[in-house]
C-alpha cells in the first residue's frame, strides 16, 4: 500500500504531536505545512524538514492534488472553514478539538464530509490514553456497578494561556471550550455515549487574564502577546443530566482564587468509584474493608503516546483497517452540550437538549 500524503494546517504548539506521530508512522509521508503565520511556518518547515510550505490553504490544495489527508490544528474558529475546504478538495481530515465554535459550523463540517465521502475524525485524544483503557475495562467488567454520578474538574489558579485562548471570536469560549471538552467527552465515551437530556450552567468573568499577577504561569500559548483580548469566562460550572440517569458535575477554570488546583475525573458507581488524575485509582472494598487500588505503570497523561495512537487510528481508519471511533457526530453532540451550558449561564435556566 502506498504511503498517505498528509499536510498539517496550523503549525503552532499542538501540531508538534501530530507531526511527530506522522513522522513515526510507516504508512505516512509528511508532505506539506500550511500556516498564515509565515515566520512560524518557516521555522516548523526547517525543524521537521518539510519543504512544501503554504500560507494559504486554498493554494496548497490547488497545487497539491496528490494530498490524501490533513490535520487541522488551527485555533478553534478556523476549524470549520479549513476542514470544509479540505473536505471539498477530497481530503480526509483529522480536526483538533473542539470541533468548531458553534453547532451550525459543526453540522456543516459533517455535511461536507458526507457529501464528499471523506473521513472527518475529531481529536478527542484522551480516548487513546492508558487511563481511558483501564477505566473502560473496569466499567466493561462491571467493577463500578451501577454508575450514577460523575465529577470532572480542571481548575487553574492563574492559567489563562493568553493568545487566542481567551478571545471569544477565535476560541468560541474559555476553559469550558478548551478544557471541559476533553473531560466531558471522556466520561461520556466511557459510559458508552449516553445522550444528554439537559444542562444547567454558570459562567463567571471576574479575574480575566490576571495580567497584574507576577507569579509565572505554568503554560503560555505560542500566540500570546502583551495585547491579547480576554473576553471569555474564567470559570464555568455545570450539571449535565444524561438519559442513562447519570448526572455529571463540571468545574473548569483558567483563573480562580483557590488553594486547590486540580485536574481530575471521577466516576461513581454502586460497587466502586474511580479517579483519573496522574494515575487511575479504584475506590472499593474487600471483605468489609474500604480499599484504594492503584494501577502499576505509567498511566498518566502521556502526550506523545496518546497522539501517536490517535494518528495511528486516523491512518488505519482511512485505510479501512478499522472503524473510526471519533466521529463527526460525537463532535456535534459535544458542541450541543458546550453551547447549551453557555446558553444556560446566559439565561439563568436549565436548557433541555433534544437529540
Ligand atoms: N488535543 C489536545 O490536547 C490539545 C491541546 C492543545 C491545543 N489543542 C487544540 O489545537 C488547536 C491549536 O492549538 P495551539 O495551542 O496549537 O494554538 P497555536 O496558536 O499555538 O497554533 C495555532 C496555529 O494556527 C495557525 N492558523 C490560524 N488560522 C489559520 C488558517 N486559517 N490557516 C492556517 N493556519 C492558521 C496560527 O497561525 C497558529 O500558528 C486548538 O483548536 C486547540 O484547542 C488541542
Amino acid at each position: 500500500m502506498s504511503k498517505l500524503k498528509v499536510a498539517v494546517i496550523g503549525v503552532g504548539s499542538i501540531s508538534k504531536y501530530h507531526i511527530q506521530s506522522y513522522l513515526a508512522n510507516d504508512g505516512v509521508e509528511l508532505y506539506a505545512f500550511c500556516d498564515i503565520n509565515e515566520k512560524r511556518l518557516k521555522f516548523m518547515g526547517e525543524k521537521y524538514g518539510v519543504t512544501r510550505l503554504y500560507t494559504d490553504e486554498a493554494e496548497m490544495l490547488r497545487e497539491l492534488p496528490e494530498l490524501d489527508a490533513v490535520s487541522v490544528c488551527t485555533w478553534n474558529s478556523a476549524h470549520a472553514p479549513c476542514t470544509i475546504m479540505a473536505l471539498e478538495a477530497g481530503k480526509h481530515v483529522l480536526c483538533e478539538k473542539p470541533m468548531a465554535t458553534n453547532v451550525e459550523d459543526a453540522v456543516a463540517m459533517k455535511e461536507a464530509a458526507d457529501r464528499n465521502g471523506k473521513l472527518l475524525m475529531i481529536g478527542f485524544v484522551r480516548r487513546f490514553g492508558r487511563d481511558c483503557f483501564i477505566v473502560n475495562d473496569l466499567i466493561k467488567s462491571n467493577k463500578l456497578g451501577e454508575i450514577y454520578y460523575a465529577k470532572v474538574a480542571n481548575i487553574r489558579r492563574n492559567g489563562n494561556p493568553g493568545g487566542w485562548f481567551g478571545e471569544k471570536a477565535r476560541s468560541g469560549g474559555g476553559p469550558l471550550m478548551d478544557l471541559g471538552v476533553h473531560s466531558i467527552d471522556l466520561v461520556r465515551y466511557l459510559m458508552g455515549m449516553p445522550n444528554v437530556v439537559s444542562v444547567y450552567g454558570t459562567t463567571f468573568k471576574k479575574l480575566g487574564a490576571r495580567d497584574g499577577v507576577k507569579t509565572p504561569k505554568a503554560y503560555v500559548a505560542a500566540s500570546a502577546t502583551d495585547h491579547d483580548i480576554c473576553d471569555c469566562e474564567d470559570l464555568a460550572s455545570a450539571l449535565i443530566r444524561f438519559d442513562n440517569g447519570v448526572v455529571m458535575s463540571v468545574e473548569m477554570s483558567f483563573s480562580l482564587n483557590t488553594a486547590d488546583e486540580v485536574n481530575n475525573i471521577q466516576i461513581f458507581g454502586t460497587q466502586a468509584g474511580v479517579k483519573i488524575d496522574s494515575n487511575v485509582t479504584l475506590y472499593g472494598d474487600t471483605d468489609g474493608y474500604l480499599t484504594d487500588t492503584s494501577f502499576a505503570g505509567n498511566n498518566g497523561l502521556d502526550m506523545k503516546d496518546i497522539f501517536s495512537r490517535e494518528i495511528g487510528h486516523f491512518v488505519d481508519s482511512i485505510n479501512g483497517k478499522t472503524e473510526c471511533i471519533n466521529t463527526a457526530d460525537d463532535g456535534i453532540a459535544m458542541m450541543k452540550i458546550l453551547t447549551a451550558i453557555y446558553k444556560s449561564a446566559e439565561t439563568g435556566h436549565e436548557v433541555i437538549i433534544n437529540g
